[in-house]
């Protein structure tokens, strides 16, 4: 079969003017988009993911004039939007009217983000209209970084992948509240301080399953367990005491912590693809976007540690 790739953005503009689900590049991870007031379109991403549909979507608009249409920005909104978009951060708001229940999950909330990436932008724009994109993977396991990875992941059950190279930040947006309070709901690339700057105020950092449905505690999971230490000593003691034990074992490490970011999903995919039974991950320095690396670890780590607790290792 031949690969359903394309860099032709007006081809992924008439997939989507015809009920078609696109997987479009941004600069965090792969999307899997439908035009957002096209109902069927947009339950077929839920399907296709096999994500629950009460689960919302994230907006993706291309100016903030449209983002204006879609919610109520109060003043702490507009700043960060003026100052971080197009890029790497999601605002949680208000809804409007515009905005159907099936992209919110019936919520009166909705998030809303101007991705940083040349072609999506540009496929938004010829559009006229936002489109949902939630991580272009099944539910629950690892966001793609590349076109590849979403082919590798949804197969045929896409229309059309959108490739526009590697993701350049290779996390998932910080999502940030900005109704009564600022509240960070998911860590990302745009961090704490930066926001905390921008706002000359402090913000609270409050990520967990509860605010943001979908952000469970077991996330982002390769088929390996997971786990964690605070250090490159502690990960070689860990590998060499399971290796021992007859396991496969890699070490996640790179100190690098935008390059930890960046490649961090395809480490996860990697070790599936030579068969490791167990990643062993130093975390990064809390701070920065070493948040957003810990809390991805974390969750890809949460139902290996209970499985360690029974001693189980799955195979
Ligand atoms: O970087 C990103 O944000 C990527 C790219 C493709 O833009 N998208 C992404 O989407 O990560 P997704 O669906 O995998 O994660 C969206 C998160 C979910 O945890 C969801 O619960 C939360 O955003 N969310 C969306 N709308 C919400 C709402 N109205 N209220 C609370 N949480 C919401
Ligand atoms: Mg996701």
């Amino acid at each position: 079969m031949e690969k359903p790739f394309t860099r032709d953005v007006s081809l992924a503009v008439n997939v989507l003017r015809h009920n078609g689900i696109v997987a479009i590049p941004t600069e965090t991870v792969y999307g899997l988009a439908a035009c957002a007031l096209d109902e069927q379109a947009v339950l077929r991403v839920f399907d296709v993911k096999n994500r629950p549909r009460d689960h919302p979507l994230i907006v993706h608009v291309s100016s903030l004039d449209q983002a204006r249409q879609w919610g109520v920005f109060t003043k702490e909104a507009m700043l960060l939007a003026q100052r971080f978009w197009p890029g790497p951060l999601t605002l949680l708001l208000k809804k409007t009217s515009i905005v159907p229940l099936w992209v919110t999950g019936g919520r009166e909330t909705v998030a809303l983000r101007m991705p940083d990436h040349v072609m999506t932008l540009s496929l938004i724009e010829d559009l006229g209209e936002p489109l949902v994109a939630p991580s272009a993977n099944r539910f629950g396991q690892v966001s793609p970084t590349t076109a590849q990875h979403v082919l590798d992941d949804l197969g045929e059950d896409v229309d059309l992948i959108l490739d526009g190279g590697s993701c350049n930040i290779g996390v998932e947006s910080t999502i940030v509240e900005c109704i009564s309070d600022v509240q960070i709901l998911r860590p990302g690339a745009i961090t704490k301080e930066h926001i905390e700057e921008e706002l000359s105020a402090s913000v609270s950092n409050i990520s967990g399953p509860s605010r943001a449905p979908g952000m469970m505690k077991s996330h982002y999971a390769p088929q390996a367990k997971v786990v964690l230490v605070a250090s490159r000593k502690q990960a070689d003691e860990q590998a060499g005491l399971l290796s021992g034990e007859g396991f496969k074992v890699c070490v996640l490490d790179e100190p690098d912590l935008v390059q930890f970011a960046r490649t961090l999903y395809t480490q996860l995919r990697q070790a599936d693809i030579d068969h490791n039974d167990v990643i062993v991950a130093v975390l990064a320095p809390p701070g920065g976007i070493g948040d957003a690396i810990n809390d991805r670890l974390t969750k890809a780590a949460a139902d290996s540690a209970s499985d360690r607790e029974t001693g189980l290792f799955k195979q």
